[in-house]
C-alpha cells in the first residue's frame, strides 16, 4: 500500500500561506512554489541509496558518500514546471523529463499531449511532480506513462492533495509513495480543491 507523507514544517506552512492568498502576485508565487518544492526534495530524498567515492581534500584524500543512482524529476505540464527549479537546486545532479497534461473542464479527464523522458527512468528514482493533486486523473496518467516506459522506482510529489486524489492514486498505483505539502478538506463541484489556492498553472504563468 502507498505510503501518504504530509510535510510538516513550519517553513512549508509559513510559504503555503503566501501561495494560498490570493493576492500573492506571480513573480512571488512561482518563488514560493519553488521553495516549498526545493524543501520537500530533501525529505522525498532521505532514504535515497549512496555509494563510497574517494575524494581529495585540499588535506588528504578520504572516503565520502555520493548518489549511486539517478534521480529524475518529471513535470507534468503546465503546472508541475513551477517545482522543477527549486528540487533542481537541492539535487544538482538532477535530470529532468516532460509530461503534458491537460484536465478536460468538463470531464475533468486527464488528455496527454506530450512525453519526453530521459533514458535513466527505466533504473533512476523517478519523482513525478505537479502542485495539485485534485481528483488524481492528471497524476495517475503521468504515473501510468512513466511505467510504460520502463520506470520502477516511482514517486509523486504535490503540494496540496486531497482525499478524493489520494484515493485515486492509492486505487490506481498502490506502489507509489505520494508526498504532500497539505491535504486539504474536499473538491468542489467544479473539481477545484477547496481551500486549495486557485488555478496554480494559471498563478504560476500569470494567464489569468
Ligand atoms: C491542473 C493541475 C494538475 C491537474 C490536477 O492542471 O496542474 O495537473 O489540474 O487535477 P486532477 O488531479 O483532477 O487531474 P490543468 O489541467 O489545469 O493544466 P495546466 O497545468 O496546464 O494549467
Ligand atoms: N488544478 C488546479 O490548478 N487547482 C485545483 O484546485 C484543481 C486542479
Amino acid at each position: 500500500m502507498a505510503k501518504v507523507k504530509i510535510l510538516d514544517h513550519p517553513l512549508i506552512d509559513h510559504k503555503m500561506a503566501i501561495i494560498r492568498n490570493k493576492n500573492t502576485d506571480t513573480k512571488s508565487f512561482r518563488e514560493n512554489v519553488n521553495e516549498i518544492a526545493g524543501l520537500m526534495a530533501f525529505e522525498i530524498t532521505r532514504d535515497l541509496s549512496t555509494k563510497e567515492m574517494e575524494v581529495e581534500t585540499p588535506i588528504t584524500k578520504t572516503i565520502c558518500k555520493v548518489l549511486s543512482k539517478d534521480v529524475i524529476v518529471v513535470p507534468i505540464l503546465r503546472a508541475g514546471l513551477g517545482m522543477v527549479d527549486g528540487i533542481q537546486m537541492i539535487i544538482p545532479t538532477l535530470k529532468v523529463g516532460h509530461i503534458g497534461m491537460y484536465r478536460d473542464e468538463e470531464t475533468l479527464e486527464p488528455h496527454e499531449y506530450y512525453a519526453k523522458f530521459p533514458k535513466e527512468i527505466v533504473d533512476g528514482t523517478v519523482l513525478v511532480v505537479d502542485p495539485m493533486l485534485a481528483t488524481g486523473g492528471s497524476a495517475s496518467a503521468a504515473i501510468t506513462a512513466v511505467k510504460k516506459r520502463g520506470a520502477k522506482d516511482i514517486r509523486f510529489v504535490g503540494l496540496v492533495g486531497c482525499p478524493e486524489g489520494i484515493a485515486r492514486l492509492e486505487k490506481d498505483h498502490p506502489d507509489i509513495d505520494i508526498y504532500l505539502a497539505a491535504m486539504d478538506e474536499k473538491l468542489n463541484e467544479i473539481g477545484y480543491i477547496v481551500p486549495g489556492l486557485g488555478d496554480c498553472g494559471d498563478r504560476l504563468f500569470g494567464t489569468k
